[in-house]
């Protein structure tokens, strides 16, 4: 008889020790600040490639030639279209409701009209990889349409996935700099090894559920203000603080309060984060071009005191701080910026699947039981 294993090491709170998944697709140096999309500098990507571009490098492995990469944003483009009862889907929901709610009930509805929802070859992954992809941004554009009682505006197959989006949400053709500047923050987004979000998708694959339940399971968990919600947090900071010179006893109060700065502090990088680095950039131009020089001022400020206060304990910008600055330069409400973080990620969401479901193994850690053993039962009658 073989023996079976049932040793439990200690508990891993958070599984801030576990290494649970393997991947090709993002590294991170977390001690020296770096981020590469299979082996390739984030910075290198966000200033030359496109979203679609940086999709495929992650999805192949490789970046594309130019025909190959037409053929895949080709693909994209055709895959755009909503089945027609999506239409009236976007229509049953609430306008109150909250943009990322919307979303998560909208994507797991599209899986009702997609004959391949439980075909799970490799095939049928990838191309639902791809609806998905194409089809999240018009869900998001036209939920938006939705609430502010406006046309629904289907996707236009001449421009980019941000260009697109752009068109949708505003009813208006991009301008190259807005297209170009979105394109730039879905790129910085696209992937991120195993945060909380992709382990949800994995852990939903590998179930061998399905891809849309994955990406579903996965925007539920974006949406929390510690994870991709924290841009919405930020931006609700920086509207509260008001003022430049509110800003020293506003952050000085929430620290000795022991309250966490909403976009500081990271589980993997003790320096700087390289997309932080790069978006701090981004977002002074961007808000000197559109007249926001107030929130950069008051994100700088913040920025400032944090060093000062606990930068020596690894605790600096994340993602989600400058993220919003920019995102608000670009003119998007604040309950669309997880949307737009949802948008970029899942590429990196289905990606992460495709991996998971080449060498399959179902995600069940286990828990220390910390109850009491051998405990007399009590009849109901005697239970005071
Ligand atoms: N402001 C003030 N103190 C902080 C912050 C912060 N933003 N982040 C961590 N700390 C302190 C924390 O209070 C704790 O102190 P102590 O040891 O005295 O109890 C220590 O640093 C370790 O924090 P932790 O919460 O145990 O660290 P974690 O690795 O479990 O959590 C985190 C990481 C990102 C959830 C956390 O830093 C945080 O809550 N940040 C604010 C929310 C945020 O910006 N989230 C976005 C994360 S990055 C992109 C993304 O995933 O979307």
């Amino acid at each position: 008889m073989t023996a079976v294993s049932t040793k439990v090491q200690g508990v891993d709170k958070g599984l801030e020790h576990t290494i649970a998944s393997e991947s090709e697709m993002s590294f991170i140096d977390g001690a020296k600040g770096i981020l590469e999309y299979v082996g390739i500098p984030i910075g290198d990507l966000a200033q030359y490639s496109s979203y679609e571009e940086v999709v495929y490098l992650l999805w192949n492995k490789k970046l594309p030639t130019s025909t190959e990469l037409d053929s895949f944003v080709k693909e994209i483009r055709d895959a755009s279209e909503l089945p027609e009862p999506m239409w009236d889907v976007i229509k049953q929901i609430p306008i109150e409701a909250a943009p990322m709610a919307a979303l998560r009930t909208m994507v797991s509805s599209l899986s009702l009209y997609d004959e391949e929802s439980e075909d799970d070859s490799v095939e049928s992954n990838h191309r639902k990889s791809i609806r998905i992809l194409a089809r999240v941004p018009v869900l998001i554009a036209n939920f938006d349409r939705h609430r502010k009682h406006r046309e629904f505006i289907r996707p236009d197959k001449h421009l980019s996935m941000a260009g697109s989006f752009i068109k949708m949400l505003t009813g208006k053709e991009p301008t190259e700099s807005m297209a170009k500047a979105l394109d730039t923050c879905l790129v910085l987004h696209v992937d991120h090894g195993l945060n909380a979000s992709t382990f949800a998708a994995i852990v939903t694959i590998s179930t061998l559920s399905d891809m849309y339940s994955a990406v579903t399971t996965a925007i539920g968990t974006l949406k929390g203000p510690l994870h991709g919600g924290a841009n919405e947090a930020v931006m609700r900071m920086l509207q509260e603080i008001g003022e430049v010179d509110q800003v020293q006893s506003f952050i000085e109060g929430k620290l000795e309060r022991k309250e966490k700065i909403m976009g500081f502090g990271h589980r993997v990088y003790k320096v700087w984060d390289p997309r932080a680095i790069y978006l701090r950039g981004f977002s002074e131009q961007l808000a000197a071009d559109t007249g926001n020089q107030k929130l950069f001022a008051m994100s700088d400020a913040i920025e400032k005191i944090m060093e000062q206060r606990v930068g020596d304990r690894g605790i600096h910008p994340n993602v989600d701080f400058y993220s919003a600055t920019t995102y608000r330069s670009l003119g998007l409400e604040i309950d669309l910026f997880t949307p737009m973080f949802a948008m970029s990620r899942v590429a990196g969401w289905a990606g992460h699947c495709m991996e998971q479901l080449s060498d399959n193994r179902i995600m069940r850690p286990r828990c220390a039981y910390t109850g009491p053993h051998e405990a007399p039962y009590t009849p109901i009658e005697n239970r005071g």
